[in-house]
């Protein structure tokens, strides 16, 4: 059944939901090097792991199957929302003048509102099978820590989140979300943890950042016996569950009779770039021709300006080594509206498809960003996140630079979340508030002291 490519938007039944996670790892080039214990510089393993997630997570985690199905429990809830609609942009085509084609996968249906719920989901399953009663972990945006909310309330476990301060002020509306699915919700750093009380004690007004949370939402798991912690992206097996996206994506491509020349997203940690890209990297590791680009902030630059390096996941130093792009565990991105971006590093397994040439990486200022978003929500009607805006710019960029060129694109881009909980974000943008903050080489330097001494990739 071939949609003509006049539809506006391909939808999948129910019955095309993937039942498989796909796994990269089994084709990639080469494997991300091994994450390393701290203290002695060796490979961690499945016992040092053990305290903090299920074992079936840490399986996945060093899985080289090419794919891992998924449990029934797990397409019961995703059925709730999945398959989300690919969209052809057609509208946005016509706003900027372009000729190539524009495609976007549209994630922002679920109940969260973003592609988060399709990790948390796996991840809250995973831990009551296991017995666990409750799980800790850390929010940006806010988006990751109600996903996880959402996916706790409905598998039948507690929840506390530690939510980043700067959000925590931008976002009352996503701290209401999370409590009516029953989570608890502080703002980080807090005085509940040593991590955070420590970090206070120096820096009495700090923003707060992912890795700082991270740091306490880790602490909080590994001091009680019934709690787990969770992370919303990063790890090999937080990507590998949002590899539904694109395996639905190609699908949907396929029924519109076209197939992308550049697949888009925006990077965070990187799962939902992941989440998109990884099915799409698949066939060109097979052999076809695909741009892959990952879009981040200036203010906050990992893929682009970052070593690869051995670094922290986390800013106080409680997580294992891990080989990523990276700012340096102790540095603060500058407080910008893309909540979900401000992280110091990036997912061993994309650091790695970077260096191996396999994708490129483009940072964008917020103005920038925000007038693409702007332009995008005049056209096709969806208030995008501030973080998926960025790949909506790089969208935009791209098929700019094609029409200069006299080509023509067919262009993918993953819209990760709506941003109705973000309109302060906008409120700001409008009034001419928004300052765009490019990183200068001074604070990359001064933050890869924090590095300096840690064990070298190989
Ligand atoms: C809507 C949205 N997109 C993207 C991200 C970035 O995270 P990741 O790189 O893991 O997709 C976030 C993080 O909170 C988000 O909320």
């Amino acid at each position: 059944m071939l949609v003509a490519l006049s539809e506006t938007k391909v939808q999948l039944p129910e019955s095309e939901l993937p039942t498989h996670w796909y796994n990269i790892a089994s084709d990639m080039p080469n494997r991300p090097q091994p994450v390393l214990h701290p203290g002695t510089g060796e490979p961690v393993g499945p016992d040092d792991l053990a305290p903090l997630f299920p074992m079936e997570l840490i399986l996945q985690e060093v899985s080289t199957e090419p794919e891992l199905a998924i449990p029934d429990d797990v397409l019961d809830i995703y059925r709730l929302w999945r398959p989300t609609p690919l969209y052809r942009a057609r509208r946005l085509e016509r706003a900027i003048g372009t000729r190539s084609r524009i495609f976007y996968k549209y994630e922002g249906v679920s109940p969260a509102g973003s592609h988060k719920p399709n990790t948390a989901v796996a991840q809250a399953h995973y831990n009551k099978q296991e017995g666990r009663k409750r799980l800790s972990t850390e929010t940006g945006a806010g988006q990751w820590g109600s996903a996880l909310a959402f996916a706790c309330k409905l598998v039948g476990l507690e929840c506390k989140v530690y939510m980043v301060k700067v959000s925590y002020e931008q976002k009352p509306f996503r701290r209401s979300l999370m409590h009516v699915w029953g989570s608890e919700v502080v703002a980080s750093p807090s005085e509940e943890t040593e991590a955070g009380r420590k970090v206070l004690a120096e820096h009495p007004d700090s923003p707060g950042s992912l890795g700082i949370a991270i740091s306490e939402a880790v602490e909080d798991a590994a001091s009680r016996d019934d709690t787990a912690y969770s992370l919303g992206s990063v790890l090999n097996h937080v990507l590998l569950h949002q590899t539904v996206i694109g395996q639905e994506a190609l699908k949907q491509m396929e029924l519109a009779g076209a197939f992308p020349d550049v697949v888009i997203g925006c990077v965070g940690g990187g799962s939902n770039f992941a989440g998109l890209a990884f099915p799409f990297i698949r066939e060109k590791i097979a052999g076809k021709e695909i741009d892959v680009l990952a879009c981040e902030p200036a203010a906050c630059p990992t893929l682009t300006r970052g070593p690869f390096a051995y670094d922290f996941g986390d800013t106080v130093g409680l997580t294992p080594l891990v080989p990523m792009h990276t700012l340096g565990h102790d540095f603060v991105p500058a407080p910008i509206h893309s909540g979900g971006l401000r992280y110091h590093g990036v997912a061993p397994l994309i650091s790695q498809l970077v260096l191996d040439g396999m994708m490129r990486a483009e940072a964008y200022l917020q103005q920038d960003v925000f007038t693409s978003a702007v332009e995008f929500a005049g056209a096709e009607g969806i208030v995008p996140a501030p973080e998926s805006a960025h790949a909506i710019h790089g969208a935009v960029e791209v098929a700019h630079q094609a029409d200069e060129a006299g080509e023509e694109k067919t262009i993918l881009f993953n819209l990760s979340g709506h941003g109705h909980f973000d309109m302060a974000a906008y409120d700001n943008f409008f009034a001419g508030e928004l300052e765009d903050v490019a990183l200068d080489e001074a604070e990359i330097e001064r933050a890869l002291k924090a590095i300096e001494g840690l064990p070298q990739p190989a």
